[in-house]
């Protein structure tokens, strides 16, 4: 087969159940070609997948042949001005037919209405995706590290902190959940201009798959971190939870509202049997790396960061802010 009839259209909710079929097969054909032998990855689950597709539903894409089979998709999502889109897959007996590429335009074009950064990470054994994202645009960057954080390994340097300490925006009263959002985006604005991490709080909130930790200075909010407890896959029984985002405002003493944080996160997690953290960091923010690291975290993999050439610079320069997140579904 050299060429195929295909069209691009919108991911609709009636689409997520063949999306997460086709992730999970394209992915273990990928697992199993670049990495080791393993188990069929479970798919991930519709709730997940109604979560990451709400927060710009106009940038879910999917690829339908002629005869109205799904053949390829991709999830991507808008932080305010700042975009990523992933994860991304055509059925594995398509590939190589343009059918990736077309969902990359059009995902690209989308988010170029409203970012000022767009963005990806893809696996760095992958050459082959490496050359299809620079010849669709983009332009690596600095790469992400993968962190771990264990729970029990760290429980003399976090554990203590009095539930009473603990702040989650989510159970917070509901006349003060606008302020401390205002807070948040303040802090997210401040460190990339037009990022603004709010709506990502209150999807993670409203789809009940983790909550939102915040670090108080005075009045104000002084930094934010979410986490994702509850499994991307349907059977992910191994005690893990994900910081998804965690920031600290640029005038705050960073040190000090990452141990506040992280504290309150440990006694919230151990408390609900996890006992592990993952998390990601731009490498961009490769000063906050060296502290993550003394409070324990350890690099265990990284991914390849490519943003569109046509972003804003600062994209491809060095910061000396905190900001850990991953742009990867
Ligand atoms: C990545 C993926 C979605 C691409 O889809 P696809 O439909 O096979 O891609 P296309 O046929 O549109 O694109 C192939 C293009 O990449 C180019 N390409 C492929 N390998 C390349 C390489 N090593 N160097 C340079 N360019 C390369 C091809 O030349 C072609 O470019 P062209 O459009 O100018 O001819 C698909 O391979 C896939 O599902 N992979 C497994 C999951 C995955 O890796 N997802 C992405 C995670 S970030």
């Amino acid at each position: 087969m050299n060429s195929l009839d295909f069209a691009i259209r919108q991911m609709i909710d009636e689409d997520l159940a063949i999306v997460a079929e086709i992730e999970a097969g394209v992915f273990t054909d990928w697992y199993r070609m670049y990495r080791k032998p393993q188990d069929a990855l479970a798919e991930r689950t519709i709730k997940e997948l109604r979560y990451s597709t709400s927060l710009d539903p106009g940038a879910n894409l999917v690829a339908i042949a002629a005869d109205g089979a799904m053949i390829g998709f991709v999830l991507a999502r808008t932080w305010g001005e700042v975009g990523w889109f992933g994860t991304f897959g055509v059925a594995t007996q398509f590939h190589g037919l343009g059918i990736g590429r077309a969902l990359i335009e059009g995902v690209t074009t989308h988010l170029r209405k409203n970012c000022r950064i767009i963005g990806l990470e893809t696996m760095p054994e992958s050459g082959n995706n490496i050359g299809l994202y620079t010849k669709t645009g983009y332009a690596v960057t600095f790469p992400t590290l993968i962190l771990e954080l264990s729970l029990i390994q760290q429980a003399d340097h976090l554990s203590g902190m009095g539930a009473g300490d603990i702040i989650l925006w989510g159970g917070s009263d509901e006349a003060a959940k606008p302020g401390m959002l205002d807070g948040m985006r303040a802090i997210s604005n401040a460190i990339v201009s037009g990022l603004d991490y709010t709506r990502e709080i209150e999807a993670v909130h409203e789809h009940r798959l983790g909550e939102t930790f915040v670090a108080m200075d005075g009045g104000s909010v002084a930094g934010f971190a979410i986490v994702r407890t509850v499994p991307y896959r349907g059977q992910d029984t191994t005690g893990r939870g994900y910081i998804h985002i965690l920031c600290v405002h640029p005038e705050a003493d960073t040190d000090a509202v990452l141990l506040n944080l992280l504290q309150q996160i440990w006694s919230r997690c151990t408390s609900t049997g996890l006992t592990l953290l993952v998390t990601g960091i731009g490498g961009r923010y490769q000063s906050a790396l060296g502290l993550l690291m003394q409070h324990g975290f350890r690099g265990v993999r990284a991914a390849v960061r490519m943003v569109d050439r046509s972003s804003a610079t600062e994209a491809f320069e060095l910061s000396a802010d905190m900001n850990l997140s991953r742009w990867a579904g």
